[in-house]
C-alpha cells in the first residue's frame, strides 16, 4: 500500500469512528432532547482545541471507540481531561477497553494536574463483558479516590447512570444532572417493584429534581443540556488546576447595589428572618456567585465567588429557610465543600446567623451528632485563609461549627448585631430563671423583663470581644474591604500539623 493509500485509510476509519453508532442512533439521541458524545466535547471546548487520545482501541467497525470518547484540550484558556460516554455506541455500556481508555485519562490528568470531566450517558456495565466490566469500574473507583483533593474531579450526567457506575461520579467532586434526561440509581425501577413491590418511576426515583433537592447527590441542575455544561465551564473558572496551583486571579469588580442596603437586612427584631444571599451578594464582586447545592439543604448556602478578583468559598447560614438552624443534611453539604476548598487552596468566608442545631428526634435519631461532627472537624481541619462574619445570631455548639475562633478562623468579624452566647435569650431565662418566673406575680412581663435583661448582658458581640473571640466589631458597611484587608495579611499563611496517615473524619 502507498502512502497515499494508508493515508486513505487512516482517514476512512477515523471518519468510521467518528460516526459514532451511525444516523439512526444519533437521530434517537437527538429527539430524546440529548446531544452526542462528540457534540458535547465540541460545545465545552475552546474551539480547535480537543485532541483525541485512543481514537482506534478496540474494534472500531465493531464498536466505534468502544462508546466513549476521551482526550483533552483547553476550556477558557486552561487545559482539562474529559471521557465522554457515547450512547450510540453500545448505549455507552462500559467493557473493558472502554474502561481503560477511561483509566488513561484519568491518569494523564493526575500527572499533568489538571482537572478531568466524566460525562456520563451509559447503559452501565457491559453486560456481555461480565467481570472485566465490573474490573473496569474498580479500577476508574481506585483513580478516582487517589485523584481525589489532587485535581478538580467533575461528573456530568447526560443520560443513564444505573447500578455502581453511579460510584465513580460520587466519589468525584461535584455531579451535575440535566433536568429530564439524567437518572442516577442503584437499582431500577423494575427491580425495586420485584423486589420491595414499591412502584415509581425512573424520574422520580433518580431524576435531576430528586437528586439535587432531596438526596443531595447532586451539586448542580442545568435545564438542558447547553445550560449544563455551561454551569461546568463556570464552575472550573473558580479552580486551581491542581492542589499545588493558587487559584485563576480575575479583575475586581465592585459589588452590585449600595453599600448602605447592608445596613437594612437584619431585622431589628431577632425572630424574623431574612434571605443571607441579599449580604453575599452586597459584599462580593459583582454580585455573581455561583451558588452550589441550591436545592438542597437550604438552611445553609455555599458556592463559590470572588471577592477584590480572588476566588472564596462561601458558607453562610440562610435564615430564610428552617431559621437558619444546622441540620444533617446542612452539616453534610457545608462539610464537604469546606473540605473541597481547603484541599484546592480556596479561603473560606463564612457568614454566620445560626440560632443552634435543630432539635428534635428526627435529627436526633438520624445521627446529628455524627453529622454535625464533620462540621467541627472539617473547618479545624482546614488550613486555608478563613474569615468568619458574625451577622446575628451565634449560638451554643453551632456558634463553634460555623468556624469560631476556637476552630482556628483567622479573623472573625461581628456585625454590631451580633449574639454571641450559650442559648437564646429565651431559651436561657427558662431554664436559669426558672423560680423567679413561676413565682412573679405576673409571669409573662417577668418572663420578658429578664430576656430583655440577658439580651442587654450576653447576647451582643462584646462579651465575645472582651475575650478575644472576635477580632472587631464592624460596621456592617465596611465588611468587603475588612475581607479584604484579612485576605491579603492571610495570602502567607503557613500552617503545618503533625504527620498523619490521615484523621478519621467522622461519616
Ligand atoms: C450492553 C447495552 C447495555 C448494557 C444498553 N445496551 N445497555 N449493551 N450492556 N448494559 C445497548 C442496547 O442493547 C442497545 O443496543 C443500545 O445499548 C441502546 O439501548 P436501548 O435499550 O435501545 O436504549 P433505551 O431504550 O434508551 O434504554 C436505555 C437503558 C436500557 C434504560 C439504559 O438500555 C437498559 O436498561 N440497559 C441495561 C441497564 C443495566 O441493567 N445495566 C447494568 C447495570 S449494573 P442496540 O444495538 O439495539 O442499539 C451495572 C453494574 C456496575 O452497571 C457495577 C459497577 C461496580
Amino acid at each position: 500500500m502507498s502512502m497515499q493509500e494508508k493515508l486513505g485509510q487512516l482517514n476512512e476509519l477515523r471518519v468510521k469512528v467518528q460516526a459514532g453508532g451511525g444516523e439512526k442512533r444519533i437521530a434517537k439521541q437527538h429527539s430524546a432532547g440529548k446531544k452526542t458524545a462528540r457534540e458535547r466535547i465540541d460545545y465545552l471546548y475552546d474551539p480547535g482545541t480537543f485532541r483525541e487520545i485512543d481514537v482506534f482501541a478496540g474494534d472500531p467497525s465493531k464498536n466505534p471507540g468502544e462508546g466513549v470518547v476521551t482526550g483533552y484540550g483547553t476550556i477558557n484558556g486552561k487545559k482539562v481531561f474529559i471521557y465522554a460516554q457515547d450512547f450510540t455506541v453500545t448505549g455507552g455500556s462500559l467493557g473493558k477497553i472502554h474502561a481503560q481508555k477511561i483509566c488513561k485519562v484519568l491518569d494523564l490528568a493526575m500527572r499533568t494536574g489538571a482537572p478531568v470531566i466524566g460525562l456520563n450517558d451509559s447503559g452501565g456495565a457491559r453486560i456481555q463483558e461480565g467481570v472485566d466490566a465490573l474490573n473496569g469500574y474498580g479500577e476508574i473507583f481506585f483513580r478516582n479516590t487517589v485523584a481525589s483533593g489532587v485535581i478538580p474531579q467533575l461528573a456530568v450526567i447526560m443520560g443513564p447512570c444505573a447500578g455502581g457506575a453511579v460510584y465513580s461520579p460520587a466519589l468525584m467532586d461535584f455531579i451535575f444532572m440535566v433536568k429530564g434526561t439524567s437518572q442516577m440509581f442503584i437499582t431500577g425501577p423494575q427491580v425495586i417493584k420485584a423486589v420491595t413491590g414499591e412502584e415509581v418511576t425512573m424520574e422520580e426515583l433518580g431524576g435531576a429534581m430528586t437528586h439535587n433537592q432531596t438526596s443531595g447527590v447532586a451539586h448542580f441542575m442545568g435545564e438542558n443540556e447547553e445550560h449544563c455544561l455551561d454551569m461546568v465551564k463556570l464552575l472550573l473558572s473558580y479552580l486551581p488546576a491542581n492542589n499545588l496551583e493558587e487559584p485563576p486571579a480575575c479583575s475586581p469588580k465592585e459589588p452590585v447595589g449600595d453599600r448602605e442596603e447592608l445596613l437594612n437586612i437584619v431585622p431589628a427584631q431577632p425572630n424574623l428572618s431574612y434571605d443571607v444571599k441579599k449580604i453575599i451578594k452586597g459584599v462580593i464582586d459583582g454580585g455573581e456567585f455561583l451558588e452550589v447545592h441550591p436545592y438542597f439543604a437550604k438552611n445553609a448556602v455555599i458556592g463559590f465567588a470572588r471577592i477584590n478578583g480572588q476566588s472564596v468559598g462561601i458558607v453562610a447560614n440562610q435564615p430564610d429557610y428552617l431559621a437558619g438552624c444546622l441540620d444533617i443534611n446542612a452539616s453534610d453539604k457545608i462539610s464537604r465543600f469546606v473540605r473541597f476548598c481547603d484541599a484546592f487552596n480556596i479561603p473560606l468566608i463564612t457568614f454566620m446567623d445560626v440560632p443552634g442545631f435543630l432539635p428534635g428526634t428526627g435529627q436526633e435519631f438520624g445521627g446529628i451528632i455524627r453529622h454535625g461532627a464533620k462540621m467541627l472537624y472539617a473547618y479545624s481541619e482546614a488550613t486555608v485563609p478563613k474569615v468568619t462574619v458574625i451577622l446575628r445570631k451565634a449560638y451554643g455548639g453551632a456558634y463553634l461549627a460555623m468556624c469560631s475562633s476556637a476552630l482556628r478562623a483567622d479573623m472573625v468579624y461581628a456585625w454590631p448585631t451580633a449574639e454571641i452566647a450559650v442559648m437564646g435569650p429565651e431559651g436561657a431565662v427558662n431554664i436559669i430563671h426558672r423560680n423567679e418566673i413561676a413565682n412573679a406575680e405576673n409571669p409573662a412581663e417577668e418572663r420578658e423583663r429578664l430576656v430583655k435583661e440577658y439580651r442587654e448582658k450576653f447576647a451582643n458581640p462584646y462579651v465575645a470581644s472582651s475575650r478575644g473571640f472576635v477580632d472587631d466589631v464592624i460596621d456592617p458597611r465596611e465588611t468587603r474591604e475588612k475581607i479584604i484587608d484579612a485576605l491579603q495579611v492571610l495570602s502567607s499563611k503557613r500552617e503545618s500539623r503533625p504527620r498523619k496517615k490521615h484523621g478519621n473524619i467522622p461519616v
